[in-house]
């Protein structure tokens, strides 16, 4: 590290710091090469201009300005800060199954900040966060915003919505045993009338996209992995409901009937689509209804949950939609299902977002094309495309610098970047 450089990123560092607001002044990034997302070229001798925290130019020989700070990253490959479209950041399933039921929502508040930090140090500079209770997602991303705390960009969906008996409900216990949510606390609702009402509940309190529970799941003990959980009527009125008020809606849907009745309700995404068939695959390609499939969880799920004391029918669950996930994802990339990355952090552990790339690849993406779908896919599907997702003027100064080629060695992105960047402010190392 040249003595410059150091003396650069202390100053970055000491102006990161305090509050995690973007720094006043301009810098100038000196790259190795830097990433065109849209064609997998990698463009060499290049230099990055960032002002007020946005790619103000981008050019072989560009002029710092006065007062102005440089940055000597000439030693790694840029690419635009990576997007995970599917994460719960409230929480993190590395304790025990029961411990659900032994939090308050004072000890989420406590960890969701770590949990986020972590996530924006793995490279990822913006999140969807598909579920949290309590409105902590909104909370978290308001701070984050205010430059109270650091962390990913966020847009929050609050809370799942689902039916009765549902994935997104508390299925599997003695009747005698009453969980005394308000109703304003859970996502739980029922009928044409009661979904419209909670949508507008979630918008009126901070939700950015909508998120509902299509199909049965696997982390929950309904006996079904993938049986509709809504009928068509509510389905199509939570999306019209939703994009009625400018919201973006994501279905869960692992069952092949509860695919197509969401993508026929009009949701911008199907979240996991693990059970989809050639006609659900045809459909969502008419429609261009993005997949979010989380093809890493079922490693980490089927290694650790048994030890974490998850029902044997949860495990079981898994077993059966695992390996089935991956070959119709397969299948999907194949036909040019139109794929946003997502992974349902928290069902791992934050932070390790990025080994879901090589999932991606072995199961038929090329590399190029699971970092778009980590960055020009999600920003399209987040509605971001104007403000992130590719390293070029007028974008966010959301970049990370990794050693190495990450085209021939997609595993690169498994670890922290080298450096991280949001909005101009180095937040990693
Ligand atoms: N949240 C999802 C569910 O419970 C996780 C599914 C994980 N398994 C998988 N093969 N993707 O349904």
């Amino acid at each position: 590290m040249s003595a410059r450089f150091f003396l650069s990123l202390c100053l970055i560092t000491l102006l990161a710091s305090g509050t995690w607001a973007q720094p006043s002044g301009a810098l100038l990034i000196k790259a190795g090469a830097i990433l065109d997302v849209r064609t997998g070229k990698m463009l060499t001798n290049q230099q990055i201009l960032v002002e007020g925290g946005i790619i103000k130019a981008i050019g072989p020989a560009l002029k710092l300005p006065d007062g102005g700070l440089e940055l000597d990253w000439s030693s790694y490959t840029i690419l635009p800060g990576l997007m995970d479209c599917h994460t719960h950041i409230s929480g993190q399933s590395d304790g025990n199954y029961y411990d659900r039921f032994r939090k308050t929502l004072a000890d989420m508040a406590i960890l969701a900040p770590v949990y986020a930090k972590r996530t924006l140090e793995a490279g990822f500079t913006t999140i969807r966060d598909m579920g949290s209770t309590g409105f902590l997602d909104v909370a978290l991303r308001n701070a984050i915003n205010e430059g109270k705390l650091q962390g990913p960009r966020i847009l929050a969906a609050t809370y799942y919505i689902g039916s009765t008996g549902s994935h997104g409900d508390m299925v599997g216990f003695s009747p005698w045993l009453t969980f005394k949510f308000p109703e304003e606390m859970t996502g739980v609702s029922d009928g044409v009338d009661g979904v419209r009402k909670k949508v507008r509940y979630l918008v009126k309190n901070g939700a950015d996209v909508i998120k509902f529970g299509a199909s049965a799941g696997v982390l929950s003990e309904e006996e079904s992995v993938g049986a509709p959980q809504y009928t068509q009527e509510e389905m199509n009125a939570i999306v019209s409901e939703a994009h009625m008020w400018g919201k973006r809606v994501g279905a869960h849907a692992h069952g092949t009937e509860a695919i197509k009745m969401a993508v026929r309700a009009g949701v911008n995404s199907i979240e996991h689509g693990s059970l989809i068939d050639d006609e659900g695959i045809a459909m969502m390609i008419k429609s261009g209804t993005y997949l979010v499939a989380d093809v890493y969880n079922d490693d980490y799920i089927l290694a650790e949950f048994s030890r974490l004391g998850f029902p044997q029918k949860i495990i079981d669950k898994e077993r059966l939609v695992g390996q089935t996930q991956r070959q119709n994802f397969q299948k999907a990339v194949k036909a040019g299902v139109k794929v946003a990355f997502g992974t349902d952090a928290g069902v791992y552990p934050h932070g390790d977002n990025g080994k879901q790339f090589a999932h991606m690849v072995k199961w038929g993406m090329t590399p190029l094309q699971a970092i778009q779908a980590a960055t020009i896919n999600a920003a399209d599907l987040l509605g971001l495309s104007d403000k992130a997702g590719a390293v070029e003027v007028g974008k966010y100064a959301d970049l990370i610098a990794v050693f190495g080629n990450p085209l021939t060695k997609i595993d690169l992105l498994e670890a922290n970047p080298n450096f991280v960047m949001k909005g101009g402010a180095l937040v990693h190392p």
